[in-house]
């Protein structure tokens, strides 16, 4: 069916050149590396029009994607002074997202690897975070304990290879940046929510009161139903009661709230892993508290933190890039029936073919 498709990847190449597309929610991205650097990184978002609308509406991402792609793409290639030919091989976000933004990378990627007889790679959206800790820290290495926080997913875990993560912990409902989502929204702050609600809680002091379970309890597991409630209650009481209350400080108290215990149980998962290196990603990673926090406690305890730049937590196409270096090492390849996939489970993202 699709004659002439039929390249020749040299998984041994020291430092390949890889394109990475990205589309799975409002950001359409492409980027390109050689070995762990980065030569380009494209971004075009529709977040402002999202804006408008309180949140990501699907088929608004949909259109500005395929609005989009060929100039992100066209411009990566470019700004890295590279001809299509020079590629290695061609990455792309096939899943976890919205189906119809993902479709759009995923049909792009395919017809471009096509057209070029290039290898073509799936990389699973979440993996990609976790792979942003390499773009940083050339030399990074598993094992090490790895703090993911993103508006899907919100877990402690241990890589124990390039290929394969542990699960520690995880959050029992809500993921982090969802949580930041929900309390902006009642908040009456503008999508998206975490820079957001960061900006607000800057006013504000961290002395409303949070649920106690998020500040300590057993395992690494944690839950971010009860704060939100907490923060839904509070702001309703005071609501029906006519009372003043200050949205700096429910921001600032919640924000402390939410991160304190992602830092707490990442450091001591660390600890008892023995592992010399923490890392993070994902969008709730570009939290400025977050980042304060994480530093601060590898410090103390004497851990390398390898924390991506703020760019390369939320969504973006060198991070995916990067995990398709990681598969490409691992002589993982798609063909031609690659299709997109809304969700995959955290269990599947985290083992993969191979070994490095
Ligand atoms: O990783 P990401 O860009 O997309 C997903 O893969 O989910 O994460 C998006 C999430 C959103 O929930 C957003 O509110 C949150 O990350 N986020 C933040 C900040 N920047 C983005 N949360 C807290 N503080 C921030 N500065
Ligand atoms: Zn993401």
């Amino acid at each position: 069916m699709y004659r002439n498709y039929d390249p020749k990847p040299n998984i041994n190449k020291e430092a390949p050149i890889i394109l990475g597309i990205e589309s799975s929610c409002d950001e359409t991205a492409a980027a390109v590396i050689r070995g762990r650097e980065i030569l380009s990184d494209e971004i075009a978002s529709s977040a402002s029009v999202q804006s408008l609308y309180g949140g990501v509406v699907p088929e608004i991402a949909s259109r500005a994607h395929t609005d989009e792609i060929a100039r992100v793409v066209e411009r990566a290639v470019k700004n890295a002074g590279l001809e299509y030919t020079d590629l290695d091989a061609i990455a792309v976000t096939y899943g976890a997202g919205l189906l119809g933004a993902l479709l759009v990378g995923v049909s792009f990627a395919k017809s471009l690897a096509y057209t070029l007889n290039k290898p073509l790679i799936a990389v699973n959206h979440i993996r990609g975070h976790l792979s942003a800790a390499y773009l940083v820290e050339k030399d990074l290495k598993p094992p090490f304990v790895t703090l993911l926080a993103s508006g899907g997913h919100t877990a402690i875990l241990y890589a124990e290879s390039e290929a394969a993560f542990e699960i520690l912990g995880a959050t029992l409902d809500d993921a982090a940046g969802e949580a930041f989502d929900k309390v902006a929204r009642v908040l009456g702050l503008k999508y998206p929510g975490g820079p957001n609600i960061q900006r607000c809680a800057q006013d504000g002091k961290p002395v409303v009161p949070m649920p106690k379970m998020l500040k300590g309890g057993g395992g690494y597991d944690f839950s971010y139903s009860g704060l939100k409630t907490a923060v839904i209650n509070y702001c309703h009481t005071k609501e029906q009661k006519g009372e003043e209350y200050s949205k700096a400080d429910v921001a600032a108290s919640f924000q402390c709230a939410a991160i304190d215990v992602l830092v707490q149980k990442t450091v001591a998962a660390a600890k008892e892993k023995k592992v010399k290196t923490v890392t993070a990603g994902g969008g709730v990673a570009a939290n400025a508290y977050l980042r304060e926090s994480l530093k601060a406690a590898c410090d103390r305890e004497g851990f390398q933190l390898v924390l991506p730049e703020k760019r390369y937590c939320t969504d973006n196409a060198a991070m995916i890039a990067c995990e398709g270096l990681v598969q490409y090492k691992l002589g993982n390849f798609a063909d031609m029936s690659l299709n997109a996939k809304a969700s995959i489970p955290l269990a599947a993202t985290l083992k993969t073919k191979g070994s490095v």
